[in-house]
């Protein structure tokens, strides 16, 4: 069964997810104009849509077709310049680093081996004083039952601070909210958010 948002990717008119999430309006006024910024699971584009139209350079990939092909028609709509992909996490390739890396509602659906080597290729391909900005699920809430499919990677409470010891933390928020899916499964989420800083002492 696909995921809730597949055919919510085909109403051109709705963000699927809605508003970008606060943390990253917060961070736009830490950000030179040449920021240059990576979207990773961009979904319908909240996030890389709202960087755009205030001018940075935005590369965005996500592994649905039809998140990206309603990217491309929102961004032709609005005359912005977002670089986008049809990619998974594991087989982006980078061609050069960037100043901001999002994942944001993505960790989760990657299986627990993986999750390692992907956020080490993510801080790696972050430049000195970039930021990250990561959003996923923890265990602390049952995994709903539409989502038991593809949600194989939440985290434990906290267990993404384990990945950033090493990078400046700007702000860790953990909490849990109701949520209900279109489909009109009712459920709460646990969620982890950190912003992290890679400044020039960090290995
Ligand atoms: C819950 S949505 C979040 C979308 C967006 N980041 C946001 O905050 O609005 C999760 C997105 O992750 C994408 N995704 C899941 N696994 C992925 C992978 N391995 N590589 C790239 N994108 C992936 C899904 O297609 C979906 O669009």
């Amino acid at each position: 069964m696909k995921p809730f948002w597949e055919s919510e990717y085909l109403n051109k008119e709705k963000s699927t997810f809605g508003n970008p999430s606060k943390e990253v309006e917060d961070i736009v006024p830490f950000l030179s104009k040449e920021t240059k910024i990576l979207d990773v699971g961009c979904g319908d584009g909240r996030h890389s849509l709202y960087l755009a139209d205030l001018g940075f350079q935005v590369d965005a990939f996500d592994i649905s077709e039809n998140a990206i092909a309603k990217i491309n028609y929102l961004k032709e709509c609005n005359n912005l310049n977002i670089n986008t992909y049809v990619c998974d996490v594991l087989e982006f390739e980078f061609r050069y680093k960037y100043d901001l890396i999002i994942i944001h509602g993505v960790l989760q659906f990657i299986e627990k081996a993986k999750q390692p080597k992907i956020i080490e290729l993510l801080k790696k391909w972050t430049n000195i004083n970039g930021y990250h900005i990561v959003a996923l699920f923890t265990d602390e809430e049952p995994v709903p039952d539409d989502l038991k499919d593809i949600m194989i990677g939440v985290f434990r409470n906290e267990e993404i601070k384990d990945y950033y010891k090493n990078w400046q933390i700007e702000m860790f928020e953990s909490r849990k909210f109701n949520d209900e899916h279109e489909n009109g499964i009712k459920h709460c989420h646990a969620m982890n958010k950190i912003v992290a800083k890679k400044l020039d002492v960090c290995l």
